[in-house]
């Protein structure tokens, strides 16, 4: 599988949650490469580096792709899926193998444009990260959620700030990964 937007918060934690579902290879993406060494220490086993020409990470994508995709975990569309989603299309008369994208965030772009030929024999299949949920899938979400976080297979880097500072909170930057929880 892929997991475009790894360094963040919701990557890393997509990382985790994919290794302890069993997870056969997990392929990650960031813009930096101390974050994603610390990706790879958290169960990566390839990582891709998207701040490169659009030639290099083409071929990045195809580089660490195996016998393909199965899953796309995909928390940034623009730039970086534009690209991902034209180097899955075949160069030659075969049939790609299955790939399905699933649109989670936009961290990198609300937009991209989409070329006919990225669906037509790709085996791309997108889909919003809705797709199938309802009350029943939510509560059994959360309750596996729940049993891993209590048995500590499953941690949370987080960062706890005061209510009172909310408003220097709201604007720091410098969070790589990390989720701040307001305390009121
Ligand atoms: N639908 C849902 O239920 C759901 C749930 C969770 C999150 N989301 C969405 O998913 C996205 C990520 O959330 P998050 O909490 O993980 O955010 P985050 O912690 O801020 O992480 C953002 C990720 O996007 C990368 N990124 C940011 N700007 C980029 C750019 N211009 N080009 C390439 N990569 C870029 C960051 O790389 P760096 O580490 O290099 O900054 C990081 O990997 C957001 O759009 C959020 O709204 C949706």
């Amino acid at each position: 599988m892929l997991i475009q937007g790894a360094t963040g918060f919701a990557g890393r934690l997509a990382v985790k949650v994919a290794r302890l579902l069993g997870a056969g290879r997990i392929v990650a993406t960031g813009r930096d490469d101390e974050q994603l060494r610390e990706v790879q220490a958290i169960g990566a086993d390839t990582v891709i580096n998207t701040a490169v020409s659009d030639e290099a990470l083409a071929q990045a994508y195809l580089d660490a792709k195996g016998d393909g995709y199965d899953v796309v975990l995909d928390y940034l569309w623009g730039r970086p899926t534009e690209i991902l989603l034209r180097a899955l299309a075949p160069r030659s008369f075969t049939l790609g193998t299955p790939t399905r994208v699933v649109q989670i965030g936009g961290s990198a772009g609300p937009e991209l444009t989409l070329a006919a030929s990225s669906l037509r024999t790709s085996g791309v299949e997108i889909y919003g990260a809705a797709k199938g949920l309802n009350p029943e899938t939510l509560g059994e979400v959360f309750q596996q959620v729940a049993t891993w976080t209590r048995s500590g297979e499953l941690t949370f880097d987080v960062e706890k700030v005061p209510l009172s500072d909310i408003e220097t909170a709201w604007q720091r930057t410098d969070l790589k990964g990390k989720r701040l929880v307001v305390v009121p």
